[in-house]
């Protein structure tokens, strides 16, 4: 007799197959396969996390002060579904003191994180089979792309762009798209765009934008992606409307309480843009039920008006980042000088560096030679004692040999026993 129940299960699908197709996170899987050797008693330095160690890098005292208040004043209902109003106006003013833009309101739309508030700004501005522009390396968007069923326009950079999307790059692409995806500081670059890089993006934009509009088509949007500006190192943030008030009409920015004020687990972000556009994202995050929690909206609206508590919180939680970037790099140059095959792009901005390690071809002390991507991570990983996220892990296996570095959960003392075993590592490798 024929089990027709079992030749279901295995012949059936067993989920919508946009899905099933989504392979899961390679820095995940990477992030996983360290904790693993960290726990069987391997000591690494763990360069992957893109998160902060909260005995380090606690959240403000004012806002922890602030949840706990709105827990207990009861605060534990659904919150509005646009945001509360009392956070969306401390967001104008957090973006008109800091930022130099004006929003109202209704120009804000409030998530659990930037996650939600991304997924629906894509679910919003792009048709299905429509087109997203975007620079590779880049964290997660080829997995919205392919959530909202864009067509993807991944597009390779260089090191000398800093990893960051030109308006000679774009500039052929953007007739076809619905939208440009843009971050800076950059994750996982760590770099920023300067002032006449992003000033030729808008301009490109701009233009593109003038032929839609006597064409009467649907304009290009912007997706300015700037959850690390308050850790601007060696360079200012620049962003699309500061440098072209113009660009405001079609640049919707997405950021949050998680990267500036080390703050990823209270799940509040934000986007700001065009009106009516917000008001379909903000929709979507409804329906989806994506709210940032109620208390933390609360605690979050008290917390961004207070100007002098934020600087003095950001500049030392700044310069403490920097000066693990920075001691990464130079450690790292140091190596280069010796005749090393590393090097680095000079941090710029936010969490993380863009390491360089030109090993394709080496043979190991065991004799084995080093090839894919994968042989380097897991040589630099267990020989090196340093865990990275190669740049094939952010959609980029055109540059093989590049990986990101995160310091934010990392002591010095960690950095320093990373470093002098990847120097012992590289040391021992020969180049036939
Ligand atoms: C560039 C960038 N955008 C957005 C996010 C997501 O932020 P959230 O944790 O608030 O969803 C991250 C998180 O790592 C990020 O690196």
């Amino acid at each position: 007799m024929i089990d027709t129940r079992s030749e279901i299960l295995t012949t059936a699908p067993v989920a919508n197959r946009l899905l099933t197709s989504m392979q899961g996170s390679e820095i995940l899987r990477i992030a996983y396969e360290v904790q693993g050797l960290i726990a069987q008693g391997h000591r690494i330095a763990n360069f992957t996390i893109g998160d902060f160690d909260p005995s380090t890098f606690p959240i403000p005292a004012e806002l922890k002060e602030y949840v706990y208040e709105a827990y207990e004043a009861g605060q534990t209902n659904y919150p509005q579904a646009m945001g509360n109003p009392v956070l969306r106006q401390a967001i104008v003013s957090y973006y008109e003191g800091g930022l130099g833009i004006s929003y109202s309101p209704d120009e804000i739309a409030v998530g659990s994180g930037v996650r939600p508030l991304i997924y629906s700004l894509f679910m919003a501005a792009v048709e299905p089979g429509e087109a997203v522009v975007y620079g590779l390396p880049a964290w997660n968007t080829a997995a919205y792309v392919r959530l909202s069923r864009a067509a993807d326009c991944g597009l390779s950079t260089r090191a000398e762009d800093n990893f960051l999307l030109t308006a000679e790059r774009v500039r052929p692409y953007l007739p076809e798209a619905a939208l440009l995806a843009l971050c800076s500081p950059s994750n996982p670059s760590g770099t920023m765009f300067d002032r006449h890089q992003l000033d030729e993006l808008c301009a490109a934009v701009l233009d593109e934008n003038d032929r839609r509009r006597r064409q009467g088509r649907k304009p290009l949007y912007v997706l300015y992606d700037q959850v690390y500006w308050q850790f601007g190192h060696s360079r200012d943030h620049m962003h699309p409307v500061g440098l072209r008030p113009e660009m405001q009409a079609f640049t919707v920015y997405v950021d949050g309480l998680s990267k500036s004020f080390a703050a990823t687990g209270l799940r509040v972000g934000w986007c700001a843009g065009p009106r009516e556009l917000v008001h379909h994202i903000s929709n979507l995050v409804g329906f989806v039920g994506a709210w940032a929690p109620k208390p933390e909206q609360l605690a979050a609206a008290r917390y961004l008006p207070l100007f002098e508590a934020q600087r003095s919180y950001l500049v030392e939680m700044g310069a403490r980042i920097y000066e693990r970037l920075r001691r990464v790099e130079r450690r790292l140059t140091t190596l280069k000088e010796r005749g090393l095959p590393v090097s680095c792009i000079a941090p710029q901005g936010g969490l993380f560096l863009s390491i360089c390690c030109e090993l394709r071809g080496a043979i190991t002390p065991a004799g084995d030679r080093l090839e894919t991507v994968e042989d380097l991570r897991r040589y630099l990983l267990l020989e090196g004692g340093c865990a990275f996220v190669p740049f094939a892990a952010f959609d980029a296996p055109d540059s093989p040999e590049w990986f990101r570095a995160s310091v934010s959960s990392l002591s010095d003392a960690d950095i320093d026993y990373g470093l002098d075993r990847l120097e012992a590592a590289l040391t021992a490798l020969r180049y036939p």
